[in-house]
């Protein structure tokens, strides 16, 4: 698939998934689940959705969910992980340098643990107005903290919230949201399209 010239390349994410490198988050997160009930019956996309934890969390909540993935073992460990002949969820293997969606196509974008900071006016263009969009991902300061990870798919603290410019802010908070055994310095964003 072409790749747009938006942001930086990728590591190779099939070959993590094949080494077990990251085995993705388990259960939804806890923003998601927090949040949720915002994206109650809307049609929804999860960029760079990994396993698709999120996504089937989601169906399973009544959105109409698509997930686009880069990796295709990712995609294959979400369907096994599924167990279901007929996954709940419409997997796009694609680039998010590239969406590959129409303007005002969604009423909900969720971005979990990743960054490419170039399409964030596309993602704002695939939503609908008042669409909600929640996104979390780390900061650069999570590199204090744990394994040393490329900046370049790292936020500045105040980089999230300034990347979506008009959006009505339901919640932002940057710090410490671990996980039992997971330390993570993250920014957090619940927003609304005008
Ligand atoms: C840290 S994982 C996060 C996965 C999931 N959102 C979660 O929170 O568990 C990053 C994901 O981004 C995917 N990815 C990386 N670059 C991508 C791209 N350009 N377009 C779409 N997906 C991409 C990887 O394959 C990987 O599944």
């Amino acid at each position: 698939m072409a790749r747009k010239d938006k942001g930086p390349a990728p590591p190779d994410w099939d070959k993590r998934y094949r080494a077990g490198f990251y085995d993705g988050p388990g259960a939804p997160h806890d923003l998601l689940v927090s949040f949720a009930g915002l994206l109650a019956g809307r049609r929804v996309l999860d960029i760079a959705m990994g396993r698709g934890t999120d996504a089937a969390y989601l169906a399973s909540r009544g959105c109409r969910m698509t997930g686009l993935e880069l990796s295709s073992e990712a995609i294959k460990l979400a369907r096994e992980a599924a167990g279901l002949p007929a996954y709940p969820v419409d997997i796009v293997r694609g680039d998010a340098s590239g969406l590959p969606f129409k303007k005002g196509s969604f009423g909900g974008v969720v971005v979990f643990f990743f960054l490419l900071r170039e399409i964030a006016r596309d993602i704002a263009e695939i939503l609908e107005p008042g669409g909600i969009l929640i996104y979390e991902t780390f900061l650069k300061r999570q590199n204090e903290a744990d394994r040393r990870r490329n900046p370049a798919f790292l936020l500045d603290d105040g980089e999230l919230l300034s990347l979506f410019p008009g959006f009505e802010t339901i919640h932002y908070e940057e710090g410490a949201h671990d996980r039992p055994g997971k330390v993570r310095i993250t920014a957090q964003l619940v927003a609304r399209k005008a």
